[in-house]
């Protein structure tokens, strides 16, 4: 095998998956990308006996609970994340009182994509 085989075969891997993430094609994972994002912003107040999780109702460490939602109901619209609560909150397109993470700053640009195109997908537990 010549060099440039070994060396080329992963980099055109890479290629690939860069231009994935652009178009959006390949399925966000709930359990690798959403997840922890919602574990490192979230789960501090939305753990139970949390005070976002008093609040609201709204538990946020896992997808069973996500999917139930606040005391009011639902926080993700699957295949609608312009009509989810969820993303409304972190993307800043809430009221002000109730933007998240409460008090703290806001999601970094790529993580509200992420948290969106995944609502967009259908929001599997995948
Ligand atoms: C510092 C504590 C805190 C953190 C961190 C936090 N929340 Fe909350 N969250 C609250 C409280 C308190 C409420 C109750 C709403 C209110 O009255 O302000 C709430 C309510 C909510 C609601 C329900 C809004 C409604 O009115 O239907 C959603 C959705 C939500 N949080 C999502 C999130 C997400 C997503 C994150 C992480 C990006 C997050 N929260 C981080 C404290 C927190």
């Amino acid at each position: 095998m010549k060099w440039n085989m070994i060396i080329g075969l992963p980099l055109a891997a890479l290629a690939m998956t860069a231009c994935d993430r652009g178009t959006g094609d390949v399925d966000i994972s709930f359990s690798r990308e959403v997840k922890p994002i919602l574990e490192a912003h979230c789960a501090d107040c939305h753990a139970p006996g949390g005070e976002g999780a008093a609040t609201s109702g709204l538990v946020l460490t896992d997808y069973e609970a996500l999917m139930k939602g606040t005391r009011l109901g639902p926080v993700v619209e699957p295949g609608n994340a312009i009509s989810s609560t969820l993303y409304l909150v972190v993307a800043g397109k809430a009221d002000r009182s109730i933007r998240m993470p409460h008090g703290e700053s806001q999601l970094s640009e790529q993580k509200i994509t992420t948290i969106a195109q995944w609502i967009d997908q259908g929001a599997k537990d995948n």
